[in-house]
């Protein structure tokens, strides 16, 4: 039987982990591999506000598939191995690094917040990179370089030191200009975005979770009133079931262009 085969049989699935938007299953018989089932759930402002919207998982497992097979293709290192199911992916199974991985165009957001008197709207020639550690109980603090290296992660037998910062950093970058590009295409613009790392049993760091209009911000030619990404959904002052509605639009539009990467 194929790894698919095997993974689409639910008695074969182990649940390892849950988070707010997707479980992580072991496969049976196979320690290298995991099941990455997404959820119809919309969390923001870490989980306070929280939905649960039907369709949102298909919509986003296929997003993030898109995106990854094309990263993929260009010769990223990344986790995903292969879609079984609307919801459902295989992945390469990996210890994650609790760092988010932000990189930005325009400055928007949270940003904003950290550094008063900067403008929305101020362009970054070059990407501003940011790390934050992920800590919910904390709120996700951000983290330096020094940071990061003075905390010595270990993950697994790997230390997070000055290299692999210094790749992930690179890697971060790469995946934002190669995204932006797609959209550029699309006629829309890339403003930010985060990813995650994780490391496989051989020590290797890959790009890992998942991609998809959680993950951005992404504005329509240029112009923030026309924004697609989940950003609608924080800023609902109430959640009505029209705006969840629009939300799923947004996301399927979003999904539908994802398929031209
Ligand atoms: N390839 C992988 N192998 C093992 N765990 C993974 C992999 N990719 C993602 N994960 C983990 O999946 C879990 C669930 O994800 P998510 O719902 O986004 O959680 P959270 O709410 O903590 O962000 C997280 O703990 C994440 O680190
Ligand atoms: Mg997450």
């Amino acid at each position: 039987m194929s790894l698919a085969e095997i993974a689409s049989k639910q008695e074969n699935l182990e649940l390892l982990a849950e988070g707010k938007t997707k479980q992580i299953f072991g496969i049976k018989g196979e320690k290298d591999y995991v099941l990455i089932r997404s959820k119809d759930s919309l969390t923001a402002f870490n989980a306070e506000r929280k939905n649960e919207l039907e369709g949102k998982s298909r919509i986003a497992s296929k997003t993030t598939t898109n995106v990854f097979e094309y990263l993929q293709l260009l010769g990223l290192p990344t986790h995903f191995e292969q879609a079984v199911s609307e919801t459902e992916f295989i992945a390469r199974k990996c210890t994650m690094i609790p760092i988010e991985w932000v990189a930005r165009r325009v400055a928007t957001g949270s940003f904003l917040k950290r550094n008063p008197g900067v403008k929305e709207g101020f362009r970054f020639a070059d990407l501003k990179l940011e790390t934050f550690f992920k800590d919910d109980a904390n709120d996700d603090p951000q983290w330096s370089d020094e940071q990061i290296v003075s905390n010595g992660l270990m993950i697994d037998h790997l230390r997070i030191g000055r290299e692999e910062i210094s790749l992930m950093k690179k890697m971060t970058k790469m995946v934002f200009r190669v995204l932006e590009k797609a959209w550029a295409l699309e006629n829309s613009a890339l403003i930010d975005m985060k990813i995650e790392f994780g490391v496989t049993v051989e020590g290797e760091i890959l790009l890992a979770d998942v991609i998809d209009n959680d993950s951005w911000r992404v504005w329509p030619e240029n112009d923030r009133r026309l924004q697609l990404d989940k950003q609608v959904y924080r800023d609902m002052k109430e959640v009505t079931a029209e705006g969840l509605q629009l939300v799923l639009k947004n996301y399927t539009k979003v999904n539908r262009e994802s398929y031209a990467f």
